[in-house]
Order: C-alpha cells, then sequence, then structure tokens
C-alpha cells in the first residue's frame, strides 16, 4: 500500500491529508463504511455532531483492533451547542458518543455571523479543551475571510484547520490564501464536488468534467482521484464521502501518481465561483438550528 501523506498542524501535531468523511452517510450504514475505510487504510475520520453517525464511527474505531492513537478522530460542534459552557458540553457529548477520552481535532460547524459572541465564546470553550489536554488540535469549519478576521482578533489559539467547500467548480482561494498566511490549514469537504452542482455550461458534476476527464484518462485514473491528487499537490486536507466499498478504495489510492503544474492550472480555471452548499453569511439559528441529542 502506497503511504498517506501527513501534514504537520500549526501546533505541531500530524493529520493524515486524506481523511474518510461520513456526511450524509445514514447511521445504520456508518459502521460498515468506516470499517471498510479503516480496513482500506484511511486513518483519519472526520464526522460531526450534527451528522448524527458519532457512535457508529466510534464503534467502528473501536472494533477495528487499531491502535487509538493509530486513527485521527475529528468531529464539529453545531451551533445550537454555541456558547462557552454549551461547548464544554457539546464536547462531552461527542466524546461520549464516539467512546474517546480525546477528539484529535474538534472544530466548530459554522460560524453564526448574526450572534458572533456567541461564537468567540464557543471557540473560547474550544481553547479551554485545547489547554486542558481533552482535545490534541481545534479549528472551525465554513469561516469567511471576515469570520477568521474576527475569530483571531480574539482567539489565544490560532486554529488549526478551517474546513470549507472546495472542488474544482468552488475553489475559495481568497479564504484558502487568508488560511496560509496565518497558519490555517484549508480542509477541503465535498472535495470530488459530490455536493449538487449545477453551472450554465449544462455541466451538472466535477465528475463528468472534460478537462478532469481528459487528465484521468492520460494518467489512466478516475475523475475522483484526480480531484484528489489535486488536493494533496496542493497542500490541502480533503476528506472524500462514500458508502461504497469500491469507491471507497478508489478515493484511497493516490498516493502514487502525480498531475503536473500545468494540469493543477487546468483544474484551478475550472472555478466558477458559485458555491453549491449553504452561504456561510446566511447561517443562523432560527434557519439551520436543532438540538444534538445527549446520547
Ligand atoms: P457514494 O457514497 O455512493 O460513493 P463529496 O465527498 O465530494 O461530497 O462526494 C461524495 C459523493 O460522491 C457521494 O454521493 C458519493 O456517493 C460519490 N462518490 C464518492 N466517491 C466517488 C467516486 N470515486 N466516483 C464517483 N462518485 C463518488
Amino acid at each position: 500500500m502506497s503511504t498517506i501523506t501527513r501534514l504537520p498542524l500549526n501546533n505541531g501535531v500530524e493529520m493524515p491529508a486524506l481523511g474518510f468523511g461520513v456526511f450524509q452517510t445514514p447511521p445504520d450504514e456508518t459502521r460498515a463504511a468506516v470499517d471498510t475505510a479503516l480496513k482500506t487504510g484511511y486513518r483519519h475520520i472526520d464526522t460531526a455532531a450534527a451528522y448524527g453517525n458519532e457512535r457508529q464511527v466510534g464503534e467502528a474505531v473501536a472494533a477495528s483492533g487499531l491502535d487509538r492513537a493509530e486513527v485521527f478522530l475529528e468531529t464539529k460542534i453545531w451551533i445550537s451547542d454555541y456558547g462557552y459552557d454549551q461547548t464544554l458540553h457539546g464536547y462531552v457529548k461527542s466524546a461520549g458518543k464516539l467512546g474517546v477520552e480525546e477528539i484529535d481535532l474538534l472544530i466548530l460547524h459554522q460560524a453564526l455571523p448574526s450572534e458572533f459572541d456567541k461564537t468567540l465564546e464557543a471557540y473560547r470553550a474550544l481553547e479551554t479543551l485545547y489547554s486542558d489536554g481533552r482535545v490534541r488540535a481545534i479549528g472551525v469549519s465554513n469561516f469567511m475571510v471576515e469570520h477568521l478576521v474576527a475569530l483571531l482578533d480574539k482567539a489565544t489559539v490560532v486554529p488549526a484547520v478551517n474546513q470549507i467547500e472546495v472542488h474544482p467548480y468552488f475553489a475559495q482561494p481568497e479564504v484558502q490564501a487568508f488560511g496560509a498566511q496565518h497558519g490555517i490549514l484549508t480542509q477541503a469537504w465535498s472535495p470530488i464536488g459530490g455536493i449538487t452542482f449545477y453551472r450554465d455550461s449544462g455541466h451538472t458534476s466535477t465528475l463528468q468534467d472534460p478537462v478532469i476527464g481528459d487528465i484521468a484518462t492520460k494518467h489512466g485514473r478516475s475523475p475522483a482521484q484526480v480531484m484528489l491528487r489535486w488536493h494533496l499537490q496542493q497542500g490541502r486536507s480533503a476528506i472524500p464521502k462514500s458508502t461504497n466499498p469500491q469507491r471507497i478504495a478508489e478515493n484511497f489510492a493516490v498516493f502514487d501518481f502525480r498531475l503536473t503544474d500545468d494540469e493543477l492550472a487546468a483544474i484551478d480555471g475550472l472555478d466558477t465561483g458559485r458555491r453549491g452548499g449553504p452561504e456561510p453569511a446566511d447561517i443562523t439559528l432560527a434557519n439551520f438550528g436543532r438540538p444534538i441529542p445527549e446520547a
């Protein structure tokens, strides 16, 4: 098996660059998917309190027989648990469901732009969990540059990671550049553009894009593998989701070929500037809030 690239976070902790995503993986399929991923060689699982499948992720990791230290576990606090005490309790809920004492990377799932004080309080709780040794690294997700600026103004710990939508049709170069300047690693969600995405050219999916398809043909690889190489060669973490064993394996077989600079640039050129996921500025408790169960 080829070797997984590991990325150093800004506090020296190392994270496997390629993780396994379980967004929208139903709880009753999560254990099998994570089990397959761990057998395939993935050593980084990305879940979230809001996904409702932390328990099944924890069960698969526990059943794998792997040492806890071998698997990098990342999860996210949902906006309904923001606030200092609430977020501390959010950690207790997530760690309990995952069945672990220590979470490798705990991040805020979204900024709450209209209640940013609450977001800051939630982040302060992450800082406490970090200094208490209950999480190895902390970070954020879906933070735009203005949210990062406002956070850095108050934070004592620079986020290690900002997990944002990045795929060839929506690459957010300005958020990535700001992160790079401040030691915040960009992690790509929907890295192969699985999020429903339409554009004027008539292409409905990055998986059918002719530029990506041509590069894939040249290398004898799949479009998904080409997109994952694009992330890895540009220094990003990526967390492709799949419940299909063949595609889980396909997405991991990306450490034994390289794209050329011209190929990377051609993929960069596909950015439409149009996001597939929700607009971060529109996230409110009224729209997106929902309670995270205790157990
Ligand atoms: P499935 O779970 O049936 O494999 P993303 O992580 O970019 O959001 O993409 C996830 C979506 O892409 C899911 O619908 C997943 O479906 C599908 N998918 C995952 N891996 C591949 C692949 N290698 N080729 C095609 N589709 C894939």
